[in-house]
């Protein structure tokens, strides 16, 4: 089946989200909708994923890491700086970064850098361990989305992974949010782009403990596909 486009107006569909978050406080409630109080709850599912990860076989390194769609950099702050020498973190609002810049304190300005980009025009200049995306990739039309995760692949170090940490729809359709210019997917969606971006989902995780009301959230752990040796 053919990925469809998240939006046909793909300028209104950016311009609108960039409008969005642009009145939003840069605070923890303001990068979570309100919901500031489920973030130690999803830290600490994130930080098990983490640990187990590094556990396994062929691990990634611990050496660099990306923070994708970083707001205000809370995933920073309280998992990756836990786990990584260095970490990169590109947010579209400049607003937000400014923020980062204070709420990440002197200690950790040594070990971060910033890009203020959407996601939609960013290219790794970097080879990461991990690069992490949450809560941010509803604002990408699949299109977009397909291209952003090829880009990501070829910025991984030996054994680095792309973790993807995001909302999914209960049904096999496309929930769209008009207010904040997003789409949530469904699962088979997401395998869908994961296949077109020559990805191998080798871990999905649902995430626990989350008030009742809200969306299922799922971890992926992402992996170039296997490249296949002709037979001679
Ligand atoms: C729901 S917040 C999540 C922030 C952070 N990932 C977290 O979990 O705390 C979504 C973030 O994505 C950013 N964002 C929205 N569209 C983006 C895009 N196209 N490229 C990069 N960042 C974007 C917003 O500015 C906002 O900071």
């Amino acid at each position: 089946m053919e990925v469809s486009s998240a939006s046909t107006t793909d300028d209104s569909f950016y311009s609108n989200a960039v409008q969005y978050w642009s009145e939003i406080p840069p605070t923890i409630d303001g990068m979570l909708g309100g919901f500031g109080h489920i973030s130690q709850t999803d830290i600490r599912d994130s930080k098990l994923l983490l640990k187990q990860l590094f556990n396994s076989k062929e691990p990634p390194g611990r050496g660099h890491a990306l923070d994708c769609g970083a707001g205000i950099g809370r995933i920073t702050k309280h998992l990756l700086s836990d786990f990584f020498d260095r970490i990169d973190l590109v947010e579209q609002n400049p607003k937000f970064l400014s923020q980062a810049e204070q709420y990440l304190g002197p200690k950790l300005q040594e070990k971060v850098n910033y890009y203020s980009v959407g996601l939609q025009s960013f290219k790794p200049e970097k080879q990461y361990d991990v690069i992490w995306c949450q809560w941010v990739l509803g604002h990408l039309t699949d299109l977009d989305l397909v291209t952003f995760l090829k880009s990501c692949q070829s910025g991984l170090k030996p054994n680095g992974v792309i973790i993807i940490k995001e909302n999914i729809s209960s049904s096999e359709d496309i929930d769209k949010d008009e207010r904040d210019s997003s789409v949530t997917r469904p699962l088979s969606l997401f395998r869908q782009i994961f296949a077109k971006a020559d990805l191998d989902c080798y871990r999905q995780v649902k995430q626990r403990n989350f008030p009742k009301g809200l969306y299922t959230v799922y971890m992926f752990i992402l992996r170039p596909q296997k490249q296949h040796v002709p037979d001679e």
